[in-house]
């Protein structure tokens, strides 16, 4: 069954096209993050056999050999592509999946929309809240469902954490402390990759790590009313790519390996009010993925690190004298039983994708769904921006709440 070239497939489309209701997946690009979204859409079936959804895996696009190879040979891709275009116009993919460094998001995003295929997209979306914005408006224009790659929404620890604010278990939230600390780009010996130009890649570790921890603020506390940040480079040069002909140089590192930054909430946010401090760094030593926020409001706190995503620490004011007790996740936990059957297995990172996957594929369907979203993106991208503007003038920067998104918001009456 196939879907017109401008025209998103309906439920009633799916519905027609097998009694499993198929859904032709196209990939672009077959890096980690594309072969994470393909074995997330595999394991759907497993994991949520009650979606109803046979993900076919139709076609994966990815200019290397080595990588299209893989997309078939491994992953099971029907066909593979040097050249993303001929996914998009594959009138057999329903998806896609946008894999791809952040230059091409923005091109890729627009078409892809335009042939109005539905899109699961990384972040940070594109180098700028300029491009996630042009995305948004094609996604919005050709009225398909959108996710976006902001995994620490995922954990049913996290789940957890977000419904314990929103029900007032905290109290009136006060502070917030986030950091997302890793390691991996610490050694200056480590080529100079796309990550490290602003032509490929935008802003650093902003887009890279702040974005997400920008995001994971959003969905557990609410929108962001305005920032001031700081952001600085300490491996400012980095050699060549192997194989180029820039391979014995070194050659100057074009954006930011730490940031911090202050924030104010709006005043529709779970925590008006409060205030709290966002950091991110990928090339601290000793950390190797301490994504971890702790939030403190005035009848208890939480604290959650991804290093041990399976588990949350909890303090309430007249509990065992206000210290924080460790639980672990267990089937009371949102998703928590689709994954493992009692509390000290633990859940991992590929588990989270497939929870995304399910998200996406509800928006898809028109059911209800608690994706991520464009308007998230958009969200998250704008704080960003108004963080490097801060960054260069020393000033506060509002960033206006972006309509459309998903984050904490406060419960009618409450304070
Ligand atoms: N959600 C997360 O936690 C997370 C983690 C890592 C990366 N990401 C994001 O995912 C995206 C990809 O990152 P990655 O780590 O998978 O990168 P990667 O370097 O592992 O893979 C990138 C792939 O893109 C391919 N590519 C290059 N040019 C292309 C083109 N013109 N058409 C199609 N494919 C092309 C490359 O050949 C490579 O296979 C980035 O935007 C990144 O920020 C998200």
């Amino acid at each position: 069954m196939t879907a017109s070239a401008s025209t998103p497939r309906t439920e009633a489309a799916f519905a027609a096209a097998t009694e499993k209701r198929r859904l032709g997946v196209g990939l672009v690009s077959v890096g980690w993050m594309g072969k994470l979204h393909s074995r997330a859409y595999r394991n759907l079936p497993f994991v949520y056999p009650d979606l109803g959804v046979e993900p076919r895996l139709v076609q994966a696009a990815d200019p290397v050999d080595s990588a299209r190879d893989y997309a078939q040979h491994v992953l099971g891709y029907e066909s593979t592509t040097a050249d993303y275009r001929e996914v998009l116009a594959n009138p057999e993919v329903d998806v896609v999946s946008i894999c791809a460094p952040n230059f091409l998001h923005a091109e890729i995003g627009i078409a892809a929309a335009k042939a109005g295929k539905h899109i699961w997209i990384e972040k940070p979306v594109g180098r700028g809240a300029h491009e996630t914005a042009a995305i948004r408006e094609a996604a919005e224009e050709a009225g398909v469902a959108s996710a976006i790659g902001f995994n620490y929404r995922q954990p049913p620890a996290v789940q957890f954490a977000r419904q314990l604010i929103l029900d007032g278990g905290l109290g009136r939230i006060t502070n917030v402390r986030g950091r997302f600390f890793g390691g991996f780009n610490s050694d200056p010996e480590f080529p100079l990759a796309w990550r490290f130009r602003r032509e490929l890649s935008g802003s650093g570790v902003l887009g890279d790590l702040m974005g997400h921890l920008v995001d994971l603020t959003h969905f557990l506390l609410g929108p962001i009313a305005s920032v001031t940040a700081t952001t600085g480079t300490y491996i400012t040069e980095r050699p060549g790519m192997p194989g180029s002909p820039d391979a014995d140089k070194k050659l100057p590192v074009e954006n930011e390996d730490f940031a911090n930054m202050l924030i104010r909430f709006d005043d529709s946010a779970a925590a008006a009010g409060a205030l709290g401090s966002l950091d991110a760094s990928w090339i601290a030593i000793g950390p190797k993925a301490e994504y971890g926020i702790e939030v403190f409001g005035t009848e208890g706190s939480f604290r959650w690190n991804f290093e041990r995503l399976n588990e949350i620490e909890v303090a309430y004011r007249d509990v065992n004298g206000g210290t924080y007790t460790r639980m672990l996740a267990d089937a009371s936990f949102p998703e928590f039983s689709r994954f493992q059957p009692s509390p000290g297995t633990p859940m991992g990172y590929d588990d989270l994708k497939v929870i995304e996957a399910k998200k996406f594929v509800q928006s898809v369907l028109g059911d209800a769904s608690e994706s991520s979203n464009i308007h998230d993106a958009l969200a998250s991208a704008q704080v960003l921006t108004a963080a490097e503007q801060s960054a260069e003038s020393g000033q506060w920067v509002d960033t206006p709440v972006v309509p459309g998104n998903t984050s904490n918001v406060r419960k009618e009456g409450s304070n």
